[in-house]
């Protein structure tokens, strides 16, 4: 028997010592939460990808009443970077949530399928896709996507 142990490493930020590429960037997923259609849960979700081509690409949460037709913000906006711009890899993915009409004060992180779409993409481009995560308080910086989901299944899996 053998015991693995695997970490993951973020860096936490005060939004005044960003620098202004990604101080802009989240200002970009800020705005996004007021586009977002969250009637449901009321809970607004803002995503802003910087791409290497210069293109920052912006989406929000979409729900519907079939609750599972909706879809989070992380992966609107990354799937329409993918649409768009097929061969710019994403350099950075802000994202920001909104409810009871404030920003909330700790990050939120993207749920387990978002992070399967983001993981996808990183793996696609061979480049590390940075991901801040605002909160009023502080800002999580994750470097790369596979440091949120550590054991992933991948293309090269399927290959058994
Ligand atoms: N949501 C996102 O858009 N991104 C996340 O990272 C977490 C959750 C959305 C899905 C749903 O519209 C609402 O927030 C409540 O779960």
């Amino acid at each position: 028997m053998e015991k693995k142990t695997i970490e993951i490493n973020i860096t936490i930020y005060q939004f005044d010592e960003l620098g202004l590429e990604d101080k802009k960037l989240i200002n970009n997923a800020k705005d996004e939460v007021h586009k977002a259609y969250a009637p449901y849960s009321k809970f607004q979700v803002g995503a802003a990808i910087a791409l290497e081509n210069g293109e920052i690409v912006t989406g929000n949460n979409q729900e519907n009443s079939a609750y599972p037709s909706g879809l989070c913000a992380e992966r609107v906006a990354m799937f329409y970077a993918n649409a768009k711009y097929p061969n710019s890899a994403p350099k950075t993915l802000a994202i920001a949530a909104f409810t009871n009409n404030e920003f909330l004060l700790e990050p939120i992180t993207p749920c387990g399928s978002c992070r399967q779409v983001l993981i996808e993409t990183e793996i696609r481009f061979d480049k590390k896709i940075r991901i801040l995560l605002y909160g009023t308080e502080y800002i999580y910086l994750i470097e790369s996507v596979k440091q949120l989901l550590p054991l992933c299944f991948e293309k090269n899996s399927l290959q058994g």
